[in-house]
């Protein structure tokens, strides 16, 4: 019964070292030292034993079992640890990785479109102005030189707020703002939102245009010429096909539309320009002497001229955008571009 009990030793000894997950020791220990165990059999067969051996068998038997559990215990402990550096080399961090980027945020097309405008024309010496985008229809129509019955007036081009008051069609409203608050000479662009009843893919209810305008002593109509040319030089190309447009406006005189080059068919005629090879990109003119009667200014005396452009369209035209409303939607996939 010696041997048996310290060839159980050996045995479960052996076992135990090559046993690496909790689960193979639980089944070790259900094996050799459960109630079904070879030591259990071992101690239960104690009782046939000659009286004088039982006290010695009895104590190596329980000095083998407490052994035994005690390396069991050990092993487990051992298991475990490993376990644990095992995890923790697994899960460590490498903290020296480059981290996550936040999303970063990036201007506007028409933000940037409309800086671009303002620094050209800060360079030619214009101060940047606001006005009101809730407006009188003095400001808006009747001291633009608007006649009464102009379609312009008309209740599907303007938005209404009351009988007197309109959300501003355009931004030459700031023209008269300026005037009746300075003195001339002055030079003065006006980016601003205006409105208007109308929308379809190159149109918005709510869109964007730059106001220019310049009064002084014996203006030209070469410096309107001049000024605008520096303008869409600067803004388009050095090169940059131009051509004024004979046209019509309420509140200038003569006015002429600035068209350039269509540069997606350089001319030859295309679906961007209409097959006409050019592009119209602002109106302008010669202040109209009504304008200046309006404000209180003497025609003989005062001459200026004046510009606007939609900074949609110029937007649209300098990337190559086909639909306005993309502008408004606000879809990163779309802004991150530019
Ligand atoms: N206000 C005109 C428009 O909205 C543009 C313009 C401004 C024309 C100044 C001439 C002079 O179409």
């Amino acid at each position: 019964m010696r041997e048996q009990l310290l060839a159980l030793k050996e045995e479960v000894s052996k076992a135990l070292g090559s046993a690496t997950t909790d689960q193979e020791l639980d089944k070790l220990r259900t094996r050799y030292l459960g109630r079904k165990g070879p030591l259990t059999t071992i101690l239960r067969g104690m009782k046939d034993l000659p009286e004088q051996e039982r006290p010695v068998l009895g104590n190596l038997a329980n000095q083998i079992k407490q052994e035994l559990t005690g390396l069991l215990d050990d092993r487990r402990e051992k298991i475990r640890d490993e376990e644990r550096i095992r995890k923790l080399e697994q899960e460590q961090i490498d903290i020296s990785l480059p981290g996550r980027r936040a999303a970063r945020g990036v201007y506007h097309p028409l933000t940037i479109v409309t800086r671009e405008i303002i620094a050209i024309f800060q360079g030619m010496g214009f101060e940047v102005v606001e006005g009101p985008e809730v407006e009188l229809d003095f400001y808006n129509f009747e001291a633009l030189n608007f006649p009464q019955d102009h379609p312009a007036r008309d209740m599907q081009d303007t938005f209404y707020v009351a009988e007197d008051v309109v959300l501003r069609t355009h931004t030459s409203n700031v023209q008269i703002h300026t005037m009746k608050a300075r003195t001339p000479p002055f030079r003065v662009i006006a980016p601003g939102k205006v409105y208007r009843c109308d929308s379809d893919t190159t149109h918005s209810p709510m869109f964007h245009q730059v106001e220019g305008f310049l009064v002084d002593r014996d203006v030209s109509f070469s410096q309107l010429k001049g000024v605008l040319t520096v303008f869409c030089q600067a803004l388009f190309s050095p090169d940059v096909p131009l051509r004024f447009r004979p046209s019509y406006f309420p509140f200038t005189e003569p006015s002429a539309e600035v068209d350039i080059g269509c540069f997606l068919c350089k001319g030859t005629g295309c679906r961007v320009c209409s097959q006409t090879g050019w592009l119209e990109i602002l109106g302008s003119g010669m202040i109209h002497p009504e304008v200046f009667r309006a404000v209180g200014y003497d025609p003989d005396t005062y001459t200026g001229f004046a510009f606007g452009a939609g900074i949609e369209r110029i937007a649209m035209l300098k990337y190559g955008i086909d639909d306005i409303r993309l502008f408004f939607e606000n879809d990163q996939r779309f802004l991150q571009q530019f």
